[in-house]
């Protein structure tokens, strides 16, 4: 494993673009191999063990290709499989993502914290462990929005689609007394502005692009494998349509990106 190695980033679609545009920000020497596993987008409805299953293929793609880290840039995956992935490659820095739980009760003047995610986290005993942890004192509502995972994945950003869709829930949150809300699933930080407007001006969005990026950097440091040199370069691949994705890409990351579709086995 070399500093100029990849780190291979990847979620069920477009949404762990969010946190690769921070971490492109925070580490603009390194290079990006980012994975859409689109074929099996929405994983927040899937099985764990389908979505493990995935993660396994993954982590072992990115093994194949020399990476030196891996980031699961999906809190449905990372409930689902970071234990199992780690156990399968323990030579290689996993970092995985979760809803700001912590930061949220920390924030919180009501003491009520409204989260939103997929079905596959809410679900999850990770999930729950970590309210249990972080903020025992507090709280905690939540609402599972796939809806929201399919707006994003279509494209659907603003606009009166994309506004009808984050209304009734983040009211509902609101209307209950939560005074900060959490992103938890990486596609929402894309519908920021539309859940912005329902929720209030003031109310705080909480993403964890940021504090992932840092997380990142602080292993690779550790390792000695931060890259000196640069600027890295930036790939897209998919298990799903090539084009579709840099059409996406393309328009969330704000530059003309290209794809390429993943090889057949790990598809
Ligand atoms: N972006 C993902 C997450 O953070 C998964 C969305 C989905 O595929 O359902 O949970």
């Amino acid at each position: 494993m070399l500093s100029e190695s990849p780190i291979g980033i990847y979620d069920s679609g477009v949404g762990g673009l969010s946190v690769l545009r921070a971490i492109g920000d925070a580490l603009p020497r390194e290079s990006l191999l980012y994975v859409a596993d689109s074929a099996h987008v929405p994983y927040g409805e899937k099985t764990r063990d389908y979505v493990e299953r995935r993660a396994c293929v993954l982590a072992d793609y990115f093994v194949s290709r020399g990476a030196k880290a891996m980031v699961v840039a999906c809190n449905t995956a990372t409930a689902a499989a970071i234990a199992q992935l780690r156990q399968r490659h323990p030579g290689l820095a996993i970092i995985g993502v979760e809803p700001a739980i912590k930061p949220a009760a920390h924030l919180t003047h009501s003491g009520v914290v409204g989260v939103f995610a997929t079905t596959g986290t809410l679900a999850s005993p990770k999930f729950a462990a970590l309210v249990r942890r972080e903020a025992p004192e507090v709280r905690i509502l939540f609402k599972p929005c796939p809806e929201w995972v399919r707006l994003v994945e279509q494209g659907v950003l603003d606009g009166p689609e994309a506004e009808a869709a984050v209304r009734a829930p983040v009211s509902e949150l609101r209307e209950a007394g939560a005074d900060v809300l959490v992103l938890g699933c990486t596609h929402f930080p894309f519908l920021r502005d539309a859940i912005q407007a329902a929720a209030g001006p003031g109310v705080p969005l909480l993403e964890i692009g940021v504090p992932v990026a840092r997380r990142l950097r602080h292993q690779l440091q550790e390792r000695g494998l931060l890259r000196a040199d640069g600027p890295g370069q930036l790939r897209l691949e998919t298990s799903g349509a090539a084009d579709a994705l840099a059409r996406q890409a393309s328009r969330l990351l704000g530059r003309p990106l290209h794809a390429e579709i993943l090889a057949e086995r790990w598809r």
